[in-house]
């Protein structure tokens, strides 16, 4: 498959011959989930978006942001990120041979998004602060310096991560009648919206928060977001208003699940499918066991980032390995105990 943009290029912003920034993303596998169906009682399906270049979703609208930016003479790209968005830019600035810069709260983003932040070449600054900040910084950077921002505030991300509900659209023959997805700046939700409208469908769209970080379920910001699913530590969403609208008119809705709820999809998901995301993406999994999709017979869950990219949480989550010597009898031993 190609890159999104020239997959999708009828639908995008984007014109036969400009600049192309692309790791061919997209075209994600969409993966039916029996047991979890059994355990629901609907027909689910998990769109796998840790399949993506940089796994994780942000590289559908980092192509778009990064290409529109390229196109328009920028020599640097800035973000505030919980990691993925991070990984995601500085793998595309690389690629356009452009400078990156992101800007991370200090100590709460994963160490697999750390390392390719710092793999690509990026300039990772780390405040003492949360994203929340983070992303207040960077608004007036770009705003004082020529360097494009690439959050999704810009409208290049939207624009790409849209694409996703164009493919689970094919896959499914226009046939979805619930998706669930982790909230976090809200961003991703509202792409998937406008994808679903641009083809005339209208999913219902349930909407997961982190219990320590709902502003969207509270109807307040909070100030001090916290939870296990860092990716989704945000207390003030960009996108609050489109994300409550895709929620109001789509007849979905938004919840809050638990770190608790989190961990036990997030393990579910590894054992019992095969299937191994991170903890964020895993709330749009418990969402759909704690909250279920309303009366819907076929929902697509959003699993927005790889496991990989959180190995510490994932080795609090398990057993440890079996010390053995290197003999036949104790390998037996060990394995038939
Ligand atoms: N899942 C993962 C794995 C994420 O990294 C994010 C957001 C979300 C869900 C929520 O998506 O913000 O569009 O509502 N991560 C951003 C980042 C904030 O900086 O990587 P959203």
């Amino acid at each position: 498959m190609p890159g999104l943009i020239e997959r999708y290029i009828d639908r995008l912003p984007f014109a036969e011959g400009d600049p192309i920034i692309t790791l061919q993303e997209g075209s994600t596998p969409l993966v039916h989930a029996p047991r979890l169906s059994e355990r629901v009682g609907a027909e689910v399906w998990l769109k796998i978006e840790g399949s993506n270049p940089t796994g994780s979703f942000k590289d559908r609208g980092m192509t778009c942001a990064v290409s529109a930016a390229v196109r328009e003479g920028a020599q640097a790209v800035i973000c505030a990120s919980t990691g993925n968005t991070a990984a995601a830019l500085a793998a595309y600035a690389a690629r356009a041979g452009i400078r990156g810069v992101v800007i991370v709260p200090e100590g709460k983003i994963a160490m697999g998004k750390l390392a390719q932040a710092l793999m690509h070449g990026a300039q990772v600054i780390a405040i003492q602060g949360n994203f929340d900040r983070a992303l207040q910084l960077v608004r007036t950077v770009a705003e004082k310096h020529p360097i494009a921002l690439v959050n999704s505030i810009n409208e290049f991300r939207i624009e790409g991560q849209k694409t996703a509900a164009f493919e689970i659209a094919e896959e499914l023959a226009g046939e979805l009648d619930a998706l669930c997805i982790p909230v976090g700046n809200a961003g991703n939700i509202t792409a998937y919206w406008r994808g679903f409208r641009e083809l005339g469908m209208a999913p219902q769209m349930f909407g997961f928060q982190a219990a320590g970080a709902a502003p969207l379920v509270l109807g307040k910001p909070v100030e001090q977001p916290e939870t296990i699913a860092s990716a989704i530590r945000i207390g003030k969403p960009a996108r609050w208003e489109q994300a409550m609208d895709a929620m109001t008119a789509s007849g979905g809705a938004v919840n809050a699940v638990t770190d608790e709820q989190i961990l036990t999809a997030y393990r579910f998901l590894a054992r019992e499918e095969g299937v191994f995301c991170e903890p964020a993406s895993a709330a749009s999994v418990a969402g759909l066991m704690v909250h279920g999709a309303g009366n819907a017979q076929r929902v697509a869950c959003v699993l927005t980032g790889h496991g990989l990219k959180d190995p510490d949480t994932a080795l609090s989550q398990v057993g440890g390995v079996v010390p053995c010597e290197p003999e036949l009898s104790a390998i037996e031993r060990a394995i038939l105990r």
